[in-house]
């Protein structure tokens, strides 16, 4: 098989790379190792910046987004049971978007398909080849058969554990990157949430979010340790934590209602640079992660492939490879900028363990600073709406 850009991974990255491209006349081809049933069914997160939201309307995918999307003017953080509203629209003139990154793959996979464009799901033994010439090549095995696809370029969009990041060979890529002491417990749950805003909680208990899908779904996550079992956690332990967490005064709003989906995340920060070796273009969780404190993952992916498809498009009108080449130092200007917020707001929120009780106090300060000072609020929020792209 032969196309212009071979993708590997069908997660927003991939997808999103792969519709941009066909909106300027470039072939693709996706190749996913999971069926299409287990990627349109990951939960995920669900804040889109504006540029996220302005992207995937300007591709003609903002159909439901439209009609389902619940506009957020601000957030709201709860420091000790105290609620403060951070509005974004008053402070900056702009606000995000809550709209499941479940339901944005399930439309870009639909919009794709109508298309009659190309994805290949279940395909087995990915691997990329000749990535220091210009004929690269990704090889697989598809309904039993070898498969060979022959590109001009490969983006590799596979995430954290794809194979692409590993393919480089050893010393041309340098990594950064931390883990943290707590992990996040996520629950999905039939249950009208506590308030219209998202609420950031941070308790002498932990950290927790208020977030949703809908009026009547509620998305909340609670602060747990590291190595937690998520079998020690029943649905009721989980609702009497979050409104332990959010304080009596605002607790009476929890509906409790049937919690349909909880899984255990890690958090880590992570970042690996340069996103390019040869034809190999990294996007996405392959070649970033950051805590989900700040929302920030899905839509660092989104301005990643946003910039590759525009030096991809710059290429085939101009057979220039210059913004090809500017690619890397692009992205990360905002990737790092992305990380230094998502691991400033995720170590205001959290309570770190005992010995590092002296930072927890400063944290605690630099919070309730934050809250009283406009010029540290507009700062918050320029960072959580997205900053601008280059
Ligand atoms: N071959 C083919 N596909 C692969 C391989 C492989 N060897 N390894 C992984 N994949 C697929 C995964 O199954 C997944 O569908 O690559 C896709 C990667 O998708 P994501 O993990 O969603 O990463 P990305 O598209 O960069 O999304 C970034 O989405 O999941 C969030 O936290 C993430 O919010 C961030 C955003
Ligand atoms: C979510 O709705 O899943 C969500 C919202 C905000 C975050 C992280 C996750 O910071």
């Amino acid at each position: 098989m032969r196309t212009q850009v071979g993708i590997v991974g069908s997660g927003p990255a991939g997808l999103l790379l792969a519709e941009i491209l066909r909106c300027n006349g470039i072939d693709a081809v996706i190749v996913e190792c999971k069926s299409r049933a287990y990627v349109e069914g990951r939960i995920r997160a669900g804040v889109l910046e504006q540029g996220t939201v302005d992207l995937l309307r300007e591709i003609g995918v903002a159909h439901r987004l439209e009609q389902e999307g619940l506009v957020h003017d601000g957030v709201d953080i709860c420091l000790d049971g105290d609620r403060h509203h951070i509005n974004f629209r008053e402070l900056i003139g702009k606000t995000v978007v809550i709209y499941g990154q479940t339901e944005i793959t399930k439309d870009l996979i639909q919009a794709r398909l109508a298309a009659g464009g190309n994805i290949l799901f279940d395909a087995g033994e990915v691997s990329v080849h000749n990535l220091d010439t210009d004929k690269p090549s990704i090889n697989c095995v598809i309904n039993g058969s070898r498969l060979r696809i022959d590109c001009d370029f490969i983006a590799g969009c596979d995430g954290f554990h794809g194979i692409c990041r590993d393919s480089l060979p050893a010393g041309q890529i340098k990594t950064f990157g931390q883990t943290y002491p707590f992990a996040w417990l996520g629950a999905l749950a039939e249950s009208v949430p506590p308030s219209k805003q998202l609420i950031y909680v941070r308790s002498s208990r932990g950290f927790a979010l208020f977030s949703m899908r809908s009026r009547t779904i509620s998305r909340n996550y609670l602060q747990v340790g590291p190595d937690e079992d998520i079998g020690q956690w029943p649905d009721e332990r989980i609702w009497q934590e979050l409104a332990q967490r959010l304080g009596e005064e605002h607790s009476a709003c929890i509906d409790a209602g049937r919690i349909v989906e909880k899984s255990i995340t890690q958090m880590r920060s992570f970042v690996a640079q340069p996103m390019r070796h040869g034809r190999l273009f990294l996007a996405g969780d392959a070649a970033h992660i950051v805590p989900p404190t700040g929302a920030k993952g899905l839509n660092l992916a989104a301005a990643d492939v946003r910039c590759l498809a525009g030096a991809l498009k710059q290429y085939y009108q101009s057979g220039s490879e210059d913004v090809l080449h500017k690619y890397s130092a692009t992205a990360l200007n905002r990737v790092w900028k992305a990380q230094r917020f998502s691991r400033w707001m995720t170590s205001l929120l959290h309570i770190y363990p005992a010995q590092q009780d002296f930072e927890n106090q400063i944290h605690q300060a630099e919070l309730d600073y934050v809250l009283s000072s406009k010029a540290a609020l507009t700062s918050f929020a320029e960072n959580y709406v997205g900053l601008p792209y280059h």
